[in-house]
C-alpha cells in the first residue's frame, strides 16, 4: 500500500542508525532503493549517545537504535531482536565449556564498545544486575575492531550477533555458552514527536517494519 501514498516515490530520506544496526541497515536500504529508485538517502552511523543528541535537535527523519529512554518526546516502535553474545577466538581456553557462569568469565580480558554505545550500556547493566563489574581491558568504538582484536586472541568480546554473522559461519569466531547469553535487546524505529514525517520516511518506516527480518542472516 505504500506505493499509494502520494509523493513517496521521490524525495530525500535522512536516517541515523546505531553503529551496530549498520550491519543490516545497508541491506534494507539496498532493497528499499530498488523499490523506490528515485528516493535519495543520507545515512549517518553513530552511537546511541550521539543519536539521542540528534533526536533532541530534530535532525533525522527516522532512527534505528536500541530502546530509547522514556519521556524525551520520542516515539518508538520495536521491530526486531538484537541478541548480544560473548565471542572468542576458536582456540580460546573456554571454547568447549558448557553453561559457564558470568562470574567465571568475568576474570577474562574483555574488549568492549566505547562508553555512549547502547551495547556497552547493556553489558554494564547486565553485569551490575548480577552483582559484578565488567573489567574492560580494551575499549573500541568499532565492532569491526573488536572482532579483529578477539580473533587475534586478545580476549573475549561482547557484541551483537548482527555484527558477526560471517565470522561465526566460517568459524573465525565462536560464541561462548554463558548463562544469561545471548542477552536479549531489541531494535526500535524512533522518531521525534513534533517532527513532521515525510511520505518517503513513512514509506521507509513501513518497509522496515514489514521486511527487516528478511535481511538478517545469523543463525536464529
Ligand atoms: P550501539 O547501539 O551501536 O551504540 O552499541 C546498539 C544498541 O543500542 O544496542
Amino acid at each position: 500500500f505504500v506505493d499509494k501514498i502520494k509523493g513517496c516515490h521521490t524525495g530525500h530520506l535522512t536516517i541515523t542508525v546505531a553503529t551496530t544496526a549498520n550491519h543490516f541497515t545497508t541491506r534494507i536500504l539496498s532493497a528499499f532503493s530498488k523499490k523506490y529508485p528515485d528516493v535519495t538517502i543520507s545515512l549517518d552511523v553513530t552511537n546511541r549517545r550521539r543519536i539521542l543528541e540528534q533526536l533532541e535537535n530534530y535532525e533525522p527523519d527516522l532512527v534505528i537504535m536500541g530502546e530509547p529512554p522514556k519521556g524525551h518526546g520520542l516515539k518508538s516502535e520495536r521491530f526486531m531482536p538484537n541478541p548480544l553474545a560473548i565471542i572468542a577466538s576458536p582456540e580460546h581456553a573456554l571454547k568447549d565449556k558448557k553453561n559457564l557462569k558470568l562470574k567465571q568469565v568475568q576474570k577474562e580480558k574483555f574488549v568492549v564498545r566505547e562508553k555512549g554505545s547502547g551495547t556497552r550500556g547493556a553489558i554494564e547493566r547486565h553485569f551490575s544486575e548480577n552483582g559484578l563489574v565488567c573489567e574492560t581491558t580494551l575499549e573500541m568504538s568499532s565492532n569491526e575492531a573488536i572482532k579483529h582484536a578477539v580473533s587475534a586472541g586478545f580476549g573475549l568480546g561482547i557484541v551483537s550477533l548482527h555484527t558477526v554473522e560471517l565470522e561465526l559461519a566460517n568459524n573465525h569466531l565462536i560464541t561462548l555458552d554463558v548463562e544469561g547469553f545471548p542477552l536479549q535487546r531489541h531494535w526500535h524505529l524512533v522518531t521525534r514527536e513534533g517532527k513532521a514525517i515525510s511520505p518517503v520516511a513513512e514509506a521507509f518506516r513501513t518497509f522496515v517494519l514489514e521486511e527487516a527480518d528478511k535481511f538478517v542472516y545469523y543463525d536464529k
